[in-house]
């Protein structure tokens, strides 16, 4: 329990600085917040054996949110955003344990793919929630 709260620390540590960069967030910023914060207590809730959290928000708002000015997109944005529903969609019908932590694994991995191509910052912070494939 210390280590996730020393990781949840370390996280707000990493992303502070790029909180005040900007006056005002982005809205698709403040999606994404949501989005980790959702990956963040949805590990939780696989490693307590609890039931699957409702996510924050949807392929629309996403697709539709505004990105922070001067960031540049991918072509394959869409695509990108489609990929990470998709695996969302997919988790969300694993009941057995081991694969709801692969399907949460793969999640994450879906995360981590669009912001290699668009985002590289996050990674670390995002990389950290992926589930220890032996643990259990
Ligand atoms: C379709 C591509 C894509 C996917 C999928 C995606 N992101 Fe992002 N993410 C972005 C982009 C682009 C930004 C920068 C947004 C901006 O500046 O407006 C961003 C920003 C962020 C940030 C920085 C927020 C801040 O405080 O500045 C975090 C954290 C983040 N994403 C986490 C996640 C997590 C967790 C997931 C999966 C649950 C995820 N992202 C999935 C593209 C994506």
């Amino acid at each position: 329990m210390k280590t996730v709260f020393l990781l949840l620390g370390l996280c707000f540590a990493l992303l502070l600085p790029s909180s005040f960069a900007a006056d005002k967030p982005s809205e698709l910023t403040r999606l994404m917040r949501q989005m980790l914060s959702y990956i963040k207590q949805e590990k939780l809730q696989i490693e307590n054996n609890k039931p699957a959290l409702h996510f924050p928000t949807t392929l629309q708002k996403v697709s539709k949110a505004k990105i922070t000015a001067g960031k540049k997109i991918s072509n394959e944005h869409r695509q990108y955003i489609a990929d990470f529903f998709g695996e969302l969609n997919h988790y969300y019908q694993k009941q057995d344990s081991a694969e709801r932590r692969t399907g949460f694994n793969l999640l994450v991995s879906s995360c981590i793919n669009c912001h290699q191509h668009e985002c590289p910052g996050p990674i670390v912070v995002i990389k950290k929630n992926l589930l220890e494939p032996t643990e259990q």
